[in-house]
């Protein structure tokens, strides 16, 4: 069993296959913090330290011993309040208005399963996979509130998840104004640097690496969806971390609305991180014997590395975090239309976009935004979920139909959680959109959001899309959402529970989710917020791809999708070959650079098809096939960044590594050429030194020491931006 209570140590072990995370009750009952890295086989709190210092207190049940203060102990779960002076993972409310509680060990239940959350995503074990889970009760006695410490433990995955409830079990009701879904401390003995993925809308997860100063870093979102601007994601390691060599730690929030993660230098030389919902527009009213459950967390820990770490993260994802019939089925290459017609077209134009890509082995039309109600531009029509008869004259199942006809499967965009003003939606229904009474909303691409807390606001849209999902052959779904949450304000919920709205708005998208999935299961659901707005280990729980981003230009793809890999696995991140000049940039890129950078996440293409040369439509012709051809390796294997976009301006350089590994596939793409260029090499990784790579296309074999140690020259560009992909395969 990988979690172990020592009885006579009164700690708690949870062991992976190369990581150790251990939990220590103390001698007054404190739960606390006392190891997460490399297994240790021993009780670490030894490590603790115990001293006078100033203007750090110690608790009532310490007497008058000075040396003992929460201030300075690594705590598993620190409440503020109640002399923790680092950030606190909870902070409430008691029912007299004063912050303090006092929480100490009551019991604890270890199990040989995982744990799930009510209503929220949660990863889960597969049949005999070694998984088990720690439950620790928390008591505070003189209020009877109890908080319940969740940790899932997967042996073979070396992943850790965390979760945690609040139970109010006193006479009167608390206010919840943050609970977070982890904390974790650690003594500082080198100089730390947190990566994280901040962004834009068109330009999402780029990658920053800051070093942890005497300050308090955040990221976080308070639009009300995980956001372009901060990924709820985050790593910490050494200074001298790099992608093969030294310590990380990964914190990631599977949770699809606001966050909070924090990383607090101590005075005393120590770190402290926090991730969870975050305090803005938090204010969680729990009422006698009501329980609140903060969203998971997944903790991976890595001695050998960032590519380690991530693909830690790109397993545990893959196989414990994504549901469904396309967890593991390919996933046909889709063609979407919005990039060639965006909202000008019709079933005449949708059908001849399918004959021309269904030629060339493309598998799925995807409709986008602008077939229903009367949606000829982004100002109208959400919420009026039924076919616009004037585009398309005989409605999707003839569409549908034709479509199928042609050998090509049909899917279609959703933006389910919004309304148009200029809708018959708002029109009957104003109440069911946020706004604060009295006061006109923010317009935001001229549309509100509903009220997803509202029960009858969820059945509505259930009943909509359940009803056009039903009026044809449609097997793929995208699931859009292209505005921010602002004046925030439910009808259904009392001045007093307002400040639940956030999280009931995301739980009630996750209502819909798992309603609609579980109806259709034969439907391929792709997540999309303008593009990789909402792109989080939650989404992920129902929608096994997202749309990573607006901006299909592949040089800035580079970077967004190279960001993105460092939590993510590439068959989560849909990307498309568009058209050039790239309608996000204005860049021209060559065909077959377009197609490497898109091969490297869901691939398909998004461009009018029916304007493009013989010579064109052959060349994809022969990407399909070479994609269909290296699906399992691209899609099932090991993926490994070999350069870093902010740091290399000449050249960025990934690969794959194919789940047998006999098979490698090295992608590099020229962003750079210089007149008479210096050399540039590139070295690989993850090979097996002995083993011997051949070339595919040439007789030339390789040794595996000779392409990780000496490496690969990167070639020069004979045209800009010129991509290159190099095939080997073992052949002894
Ligand atoms: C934003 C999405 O990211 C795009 O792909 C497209 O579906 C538009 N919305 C449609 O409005």
């Amino acid at each position: 069993m990988a979690i172990v209570f020592h009885k006579e140590q009164n700690y708690f072990s949870l062991t992976t296959n190369q990581t150790e995370y251990q939990i220590k009750i103390d001698r007054y009952g404190h739960v606390l913090h006392s190891h997460y890295g490399n297994i240790v086989n021993q009780d670490m709190s030894y490590l603790f330290s115990y001293e006078d210092r100033g203007f750090s207190g110690s608790p009532a049940v310490a007497g008058t011993d000075r040396t003992y203060s929460l201030d300075v102990l690594p705590q598993e779960y620190p409440v503020f309040g109640m002399g923790d002076y680092r950030e606190g993972a909870l902070e409430l409310e008691n029912a007299d208005g004063s912050y303090g509680v006092e929480f100490v060990y009551k019991e604890h239940k270890i199990l040989d399963e995982k744990y799930s959350l009510q209503g929220l995503p949660a990863s889960y074990r597969n049949n005999n996979e070694k998984v088990s889970t720690l439950e620790i009760t928390l008591m505070d006695d003189i209020t009877q509130i109890e908080v319940k410490l969740l940790y899932g433990v997967f042996e073979e995955k070396d992943i850790i998840t965390r979760a945690t409830k609040v139970v109010n079990l006193g006479k009167e009701k608390i206010n919840l104004l943050k609970v977070d879904s982890v904390s974790l401390d650690k003594n500082l003995e080198k100089e730390l640097d947190v990566i994280h993925f901040h962004g834009r809308h068109n330009m999402e997860r780029q990658y920053e690496r800051t070093a942890i100063g005497n300050s308090m870093f955040s990221i976080g979102s308070h639009r009300g969806s995980s956001s372009h601007q901060h990924n709820p994601f985050m790593i910490l390691c050494d200074k001298e971390t790099t992608e093969a060599y030294g310590e990380s730690y990964g914190v990631m929030l599977m949770y699809s609305g606001n966050f909070l993660g924090t990383v607090e230098k101590t005075q005393f030389n120590q770190v402290r991180s926090t991730m969870g919902i975050g305090r803005q527009g938090f204010r969680y009213p729990l009422e006698k014997g009501e329980e609140f459950i903060a969203p998971e967390v997944i903790l991976s820990f890595s001695n050998d590395g960032l590519t380690k770490l991530s693909q830690n993260y790109h397993t545990f994802i893959k196989n414990n975090v994504v549901r469904g019939e396309y967890k593991y089925k390919r996933r046909p290459i889709l063609i979407n239309n919005w990039e060639a017609t965006y909202f000008d077209f019709d079933e005449e134009k949708l059908l001849d976009i399918a004959r021309e890509s269904s030629e060339v082995g493309i598998e799925l039309l995807v409709m986008d935004d602008g077939w229903f109600g009367k949606r000829n531009d982004d100002n109208t029509g959400l919420g009026d979920w039924f076919v616009n008869l004037e585009k398309i004259p005989g409605g999707l199942k003839n569409l549908t139909t034709k479509v199928n006809q042609m050998g090509m499967k049909f899917g279609i965009w959703f933006e389910p959680e919004m309304v148009s003003e200029d809708s018959d939606l708002y029109r009957k229904h104003p109440e069911w959109s946020i706004n604060i009474p009295n006061r006109t909303g923010v317009r935001s691409r001229n549309q509100f959001v509903l009220d997803l807390s509202r029960a009858d606001v969820r059945d509505y849209l259930v009943e909509q899309i359940s009803a056009i999902l039903d009026s044809g052959n449609i097997e793929y779904l995208k699931w859009d959402m292209n505005r921010s949450l602002s004046n925030v304000y439910s009808e259904s919920l009392k001045p007093s529970e307002q400040g639940k709205f956030y999280h009931l708005y995301v739980l009630g998208v996750y209502e819909i989710l798992e309603r609609l999935t579980s109806a259709y299961p034969y439907i391929l659901f792709e997540g999309c917020s303008g593009g990789g707005g909402r792109f989080d280990a939650g989404m992920l729980y129902y929608t096994p791809q997202i749309w990573t981003s607006d901006n299909t230009d592949a040089i800035d793809r580079l970077r967004i999708q190279h960001g993105t890999s460092f939590g993510y696995p590439i068959n989560t991140n849909g990307s498309h070959v568009s058209a050039v000049p790239n309608h996000q940039t204005g860049r021209i890129t060559p065909l077959a650079t377009r197609g490497m950078v898109a091969m490297t996440g869901t691939f398909g293409y998004e461009l009018d098809i029916t304007s493009l040369s013989k010579e064109e439509k052959e060349a994809i012709k022969k990407q399909i096939s070479h994609f269909k051809e290296n699906y399992d390796t691209i899609h099932e294997g090991e993926y490994y960044r070999l350069s870093n976009p902010w740091e290399n301006e000449v050249f960025t350089a990934w690969q794959i590594v194919s789940k047998k590994r006999d098979k490698i596939l090295l992608n590099i793409i020229r962003t750079r050429q210089y007149a008479n260029d210096p050399i540039f090499t590139v070295k690989l990784k993850g090979l097996v030194e002995s083993s011997h790579y051949r070339l595919i296309g040439t007789d030339k074999v390789f040794t595996g020491a000779s392409l990780m140690n000496g490496g690969w020259e990167v070639p020069r560009a004979k045209e800009e931006y010129q991509g290159f992909e190099f095939e080997f395969e073992v052949v002894e």
